[in-house]
C-alpha cells in the first residue's frame, strides 16, 4: 500500500514499502538449533510482541546503561551532526521502531528531507511512521518493512540531500565481527558516495558493569531470553519448562563479548511437535547450555578498524564522560 499526501508549501510524502520479510520457520529453526550437541536458538525469534515489551523494560533498567547513555550522547552531539551534514538530509534508520533516538537527530537537522525507517515489525513500524509524519511538516516518511540484513531496494526520497544511515543501540554488537564488517560494507555500498553512517557501539569495560546489564536483579533479562521457550510453547505447542532453565550472561574479555545462554537446571527432555504429527524429543543434561545471543563490545580503535575494513572512513566519535558507550560517525568515499 502507498499513501501520498502533499503538503501545501513543501511537498512531502508518507509511504509504506512492504517487502514481506519472513523470519523463517520457527519450528524448523528450533528443531535444527536444538538437535545437535551445540544448542542454540536463533536470536531473531526473541522479539515477538511479549519479547519486544520485555526489551523495552530492559532499556529502562538501572543496570542496563546503554540506552540512557546513548540518548545522552545523541542529545549532546545532535547539533554537531546537523552542522556536518547540512540541509535536506535523508535519514535511514536501521531498526526504526524506537524512533526516540532518531527524533533527537531529526529535531536538530536543518530541514531534513526524508526519514526512512527500516524494520521487520510491520504494525509497530506503520504506527510510528504515521505518528512522525503527522508531527513533522515537510518531512517525507518512507517506511520500509524489510530485514535490513538482507538486500532490498531503498525508496528514493524527494530532493537530493546527503544520505545518513543510523544504526543505534549497539545492535551491531549482536553480529560477529566478520558479519559486522560484511553488513557495514553492504550499507556503505547501498548508501553510496558522499554518505554517512552513524553507529552506536557499546564499549569494552569491567565485567562488574557488563554482566549485570545482561542479568538484572529484577529478572527482566532472564524473562526476555526465556521468552524463546515461552514462545515455543505458545506458538508451537512445545512443553519447555522455563523454570527448569537459568539465564546466564558471562563476559569473555578475550573476545570482548557477553555470551547469553539458557542453562538446563536438570536432566530433562522437552518435546516440540513436528510438522507431521510426531514429537521431536530434545534431551538436555543438567548444566547443558542453549546459546541465545552474543553482544560484542569494542574499544574505540577496535571499532574504527572494523569500520575501515568495511570501506568506511571513521571521521569522528563521541562518548559519555564515563566512557561507557560510543557513537561513531563513518563516511563513505566522497561523491
Ligand atoms: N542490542 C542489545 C545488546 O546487545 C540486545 C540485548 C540487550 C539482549 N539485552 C539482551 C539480547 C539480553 C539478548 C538478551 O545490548
Amino acid at each position: 500500500m502507498m499513501l501520498d499526501v502533499a503538503c501545501a508549501y513543501r511537498p512531502s510524502r508518507l509511504e509504506f514499502h512492504d517487502f514481506g520479510p519472513d523470519l523463517g520457520d520457527f519450528r524448523q529453526a528450533l528443531i535444527d538449533g536444538l538437535s545437535g550437541p551445540d544448542k542454540a536458538i536463533p536470536c531473531r525469534f526473541l522479539y515477538d510482541a511479549r519479547g519486544s515489551a520485555l526489551f523495552e523494560k530492559i532499556c529502562k533498567l538501572p543496570e542496563y546503561y546503554p540506552t540512557r547513555t546513548e540518548l545522552g550522547i545523541l542529545r549532546a552531539i545532535a547539533p554537531h551532526i546537523a552542522e556536518r551534514l547540512g540541509q535536506g538530509v535523508q535519514m535511514i534508520e536501521l531498526g526504526g521502531v524506537s524512533s526516540l533516538k532518531a527524533r533527537i537527530l531529526l529535531d536538530a537537522l536543518d530541514e531534513p528531507n526524508a526519514y526512512i525507517p527500516v524494520d521487520i515489525s510491520r504494525d509497530h513500524l506503520r504506527a510510528s511512521a504515521e505518528a512522525l509524519y503527522a508531527e513533522k511538516s515537510g518531512l517525507s516518511v518512507l517506511a520500509v518493512c524489510a530485514d535490513y540484513t538482507q538486500p532490498f531496494e531503498l525508496p528514493t526520497a524527494p530532493g537530493s540531500g546527503p544520505r545518513m544511515g543510523f544504526f543505534p543501540g549497539s545492535t551491531i554488537g549482536n553480529l560477529r565481527p566478520d558479519e559486522a564488517i560484511a553488513f557495514l560494507a553492504s550499507w556503505a555500498d547501498r548508501l553510496g558516495p558522499g554518505s554517512v553512517m552513524v553507529v552506536g557501539v557499546d564499549l569494552r569495560k569491567d565485567s562488574a558493569i557488563l554482566e549485570p546489564a545482561y542479568d538484572d536483579a529484577q529478572g527482566v533479562t532472564a524473562a526476555f531470553s526465556k521468552n524463546l521457550l515461552v514462545r515455543a510453547n505458545r506458538e508451537l505447542g512445545a512443553d519447555f519448562d522455563p523454570d527448569a532453565f537459568s539465564h546466564r550472561a558471562r563476559y569473555d574479555a578475550a573476545s570482548g563479548r557477553i555470551e547469553i545462554h539458557l542453562e538446563s537446571l536438570a536432566d530433562q527432555t522437552a518435546h516440540i511437535p513436528g510438522k507431521d504429527g510426531g514429537d521431536v524429543a530434545i534431551p538436555l543434561a543438567q548444566g547443558e547450555r542453549i546459546h541465545v545471543e552474543d553482544s560484542y563490545k569494542y574499544s574505540l580503535e577496535g571499532f574504527k578498524t572494523l569500520a575501515r575494513a568495511a570501506g568506511f572512513r571513521p571521521t569522528a566519535h563521541w562518548t559519555d564522560d564515563n566512557q561507557l558507550f560510543s557513537v561513531h560517525y563513518l563516511e563513505t568515499a566522497s561523491a
